[in-house]
């Protein structure tokens, strides 16, 4: 079946371009009311203009849906809540956020000015709480949420270059993991996107232009969207790009229970089977850690 929007708004965050905007079309194509936000800046966050945003409005009202830009930079904490507000002055409610916008500030952690980590961890980790945090009492009270989050592999695994943007972006699903947890009462699910595109982020990476061209970004979008959508889990990261899709985890290896007696010597000794990840399972919440230690 179909897979409807709706009576539903759904903001983009940096829908202006790139990702957000293929995100934001997709919501619009089956019903959604839209909020596309964009700072509307250069891909390492300097400047601003809200021309971004209202073009993909316009894209949007040619499709015959409704949507309204906002210029807001979500690292702005009064921004943040000018988004969610335009979505409630407008349409009355919030049902989806998407935490998409996003800036690169890339030196090797050696070279790093800390102002370019601070600001990167800015607009992706704080910028995503941000958004969320105000869309957050408007989903308690009508039992009805869903965000994604967007995070990189950059975060997951690592990249030369990203100290700041990986840290912010795993950052990101430690918020999920909490979050999915608090909401899980008021039917407020959260999930989180890894997404490998052909965005003007990407377009500097030396990847061949055969490759670049499979990377297309509305590919992404049918992850997204369903993330959102009412059967949504809640806690799962998928990575996607080119059409590929598939889930990544934490997982815990097994573990080795030395005892109360236990010495470097022993951990050392022991080393080996404590990180054999044979039989290595995801935990539901941190609480679970505690159980697997104190279990006989
Ligand atoms: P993009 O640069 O085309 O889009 C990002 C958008 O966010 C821009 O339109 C920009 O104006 C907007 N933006 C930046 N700072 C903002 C702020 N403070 N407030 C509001 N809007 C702001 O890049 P792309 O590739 O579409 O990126 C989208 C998201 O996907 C980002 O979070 C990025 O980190 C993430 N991502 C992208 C990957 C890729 O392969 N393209 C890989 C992994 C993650």
């Amino acid at each position: 079946m179909a897979i409807s929007f709706k009576d539903r708004v759904v903001i983009v965050t940096g829908a202006g371009a790139g990702l957000g905007r293929c995100h934001a079309l997709e919501f619009a194509r089956r019903g959604a009311k839209v909020v596309v936000n964009d700072l509307g800046g250069s891909v390492d966050g300097a400047g601003g203009s809200s021309e971004a945003a209202l073009k993909v409005v316009e894209e949007i009202k040619a499709l015959g849906a409704e949507a309204i830009a906002n210029g807001a930079s979500v690292s702005d904490r009064a921004g943040a809540e000018s988004i969610i507000n335009d979505a409630i002055n407008k349409w009355g409610r919030v049902d989806v956020v998407v935490n998409n916008a996003g800036i690169l500030r890339d030196k090797s952690f050696a070279k790093m000015e800390l102002n370019d980590f601070e600001l990167v961890l800015k607009v992706h980790l704080l910028g995503s709480a941000y958004v969320t945090k105000a869309a957050w009492p408007h989903f308690i009270k009508q039992s009805y949420g869903r965000v994604v989050m967007t995070t990189s592999s950059s975060g997951l695994y690592g990249n030369f270059g990203q100290s700041n943007y990986g840290a912010a972006k795993l950052g990101l699903v430690g918020l999920m993991n909490t979050l999915k947890i608090e909401g899980a009462k008021a039917n407020i699910r959260i999930n989180t996107i890894a997404p490998v595109a052909a965005t003007r982020m990407t377009e500097n990476l030396g990847i061949p232009e055969e490759v670049f061209k499979q990377l297309k970004p509305e590919l992404i979008s049918p992850a997204v969207v369903y993330l959102a959508s009412e059967d949504a889990p809640s806690g799962t990261i998928i990575e996607a790009g080119a059409g590929y899709f598939a889930k990544a985890q934490i997982v815990e290896s097994k573990g080795v229970k030395i005892g109360q007696t236990a010495s470097v010597e022993d951990f050392a000794a022991a080393f080996e089977k404590i990180t054999d990840m044979t039989d290595a399972k995801p935990h539901a919440n941190g609480s679970e850690i505690i159980m697997k230690i104190l279990s006989p």
